[in-house]
């Protein structure tokens, strides 16, 4: 119950050899941190080899480490050492599509999916322009749902199912503990190739993949979780807990951080999510401005209420690196956009500041935004934000169960029953008053 997953995106977490990339080597060399504080898994954006046309969202070999990132002995070494303090790694596994540079685009074609001409009117992610080019070798058009290097696979080929099973229980044999599923909603698409995006997503077979995969999960002890990067409204959620541990929530995400907004989604996620189903919430990730500058403009009163929230809801909650220091987007100058996507997401993956001169980072990948918050300084303050999440980490185990009731309250103040506590978060820049409780700006109280 309440499980904290934290998201590492590795390239900006720690760098243990100082060419300026992040890797597992130096992930590891933060665990203690992470258990300090307590944090359940971490799920780490992916970690496989790949050209980086989309910073290892093309996989060119889902059976390995990215060599900038170490080796397969470093992940296992990664995953020993975590265990030992009770925390679990789950990987991210991109489905969807490979790397044009992946053997299979060459050897198994028909793992891909192909048309003579245009068939439809489908678009790609990134450009905007059609999700169709063509390939002068095969003479023919492949489908891509983002970048040209990115090929959609055929889920309807049987021998694409068998693959991805294998590639599981590739990793679970290694002790991975979970996945998180890139782009789970549209993996599989229609058949006939027909015109419009509710035949290119969300259809209804890509339930059938699940439960598949949840069988080769069954297979394990302790059972791996399978988390799906679900990118559809809250109405159409529900059905992805058929066969999904977890389904990210992004109507909560993409919210205005106003009370108005959120609690009525809040509300609708819990009513109409089905019974037994754990609610999943998250503020920031690597493809979202972080949650201290989209939702609290840099204010850190702000940001630790998104925090409270996020950290007091029922079911499990994801911290992205840096929330936990209330970390704002880096500001990355045009030359330095290593992005595919519009906007760039660079601003919210530069690298995470350990301490305040920032040496721990030579030459990082991405510019290292503003030092101001970081880690060594928030540790040894107690009344850091670090401090105050890490608290919240541990308050949140107290809840006696998963219950979640809305309670009368002034404006502007959020009061709701969580098992056999209260807990006030004041969503306003002004002093309020709930049943004789102060409650400053922002501020929020588990009573
Ligand atoms: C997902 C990832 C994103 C990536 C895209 C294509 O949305 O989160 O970073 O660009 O899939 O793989
Ligand atoms: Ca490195």
């Amino acid at each position: 119950m309440g499980r904290l997953i934290y998201q590492i995106y590795p390239r900006s977490f720690a760098d243990s050899n100082g060419d300026g990339v992040g890797d597992l080597r130096g992930l590891a060399s933060k665990l203690d941190h992470l258990e300090w504080l307590g944090i359940d898994a971490i799920w780490s954006s992916p970690t496989f080899p790949s050209p980086n046309v989309d910073w290892g969202y093309d996989v060119s070999n889902y059976r390995d480490v990215h060599p900038e990132l170490g080796t397969l002995d470093d992940l296992d070494t990664l995953i020993a050492d975590a265990r030992t303090r009770n925390i679990d790694v789950w990987l991210d596994l991109v489905p969807n599509h490979t790397s044009d540079k992946h053997d299979w685009f060459s050897d198994r074609p028909e793992y891909y999916v192909w048309s003579t001409d245009i068939p439809n009117d489908w678009k790609s992610g990134f450009s905007g322009g059609t999700a169709w080019e063509y390939d002068a070798r095969r003479k023919r058009y492949y489908l891509h749902q983002f970048a040209v290097e990115q090929p959609d696979l055929d889920w309807w080929n049987l021998d694409v199912r068998a693959e991805f099973e294998q590639i599981l229980r590739f990793w679970f044999d290694r002790g991975v503990a979970g996945f998180r599923i890139d782009v789970a909603h549209a993996l599989i698409k229609d058949r006939e190739l027909r015109d419009g995006e509710r035949y290119q997503r969300e259809r209804p077979e890509v339930h059938d993949i699940f439960r598949a995969w949840q069988a080769v999960a069954h297979e394990y002890d302790p059972k791996p979780t399978l988390m799906g990067e679900t990118y559809v409204p809250l109405a159409h959620l529900p059905p992805y807990y058929a066969h999904l541990d977890l389904a990210q929530n992004f109507a909560f995400t993409n919210a205005e951080f106003e009370l108005d907004d959120l609690r009525p989604i809040v509300e609708r996620t819990l009513k109409t999510l089905p019974a037994g189903a754990t609610p999943l919430w998250f503020g920031s990730n690597h493809d979202h401005s972080r949650l201290a500058t989209r939702w609290a403009f840099g204010d850190e009163a702000r940001a630790r209420a998104a925090l409270f929230l996020i950290l007091t809801l029922p079911g499990d909650a994801i911290l992205f690196q840096g929330d936990e220091i209330a970390l704002e987007d880096g500001k990355v100058p045009k030359d330095r956009i290593t992005d595919i996507g519009d906007p760039p997401r660079d601003p919210e993956r530069t690298p995470l500041p350990w301490t305040r001169s920032g040496d721990e980072w030579q030459e990082p990948w991405l510019p290292l935004g503003s030092t101001k918050r970081n880690v060594e300084d928030q540790r040894a303050d107690p009344d850091s934000t670090l401090h105050y999440v890490r608290d919240l980490i541990a308050q949140r185990k107290q809840f006696s169960d998963d219950s979640y009731e809305t309670l009368k309250s002034v404006s502007g103040v959020w009061a709701y029953r969580r098992g056999d506590k209260t807990c006030l978060l004041n969503m306003t820049d002004d002093v309020a008053g709930h049943e004789g409780r102060t409650l400053q700006p922002w501020q929020g109280l588990i009573l």
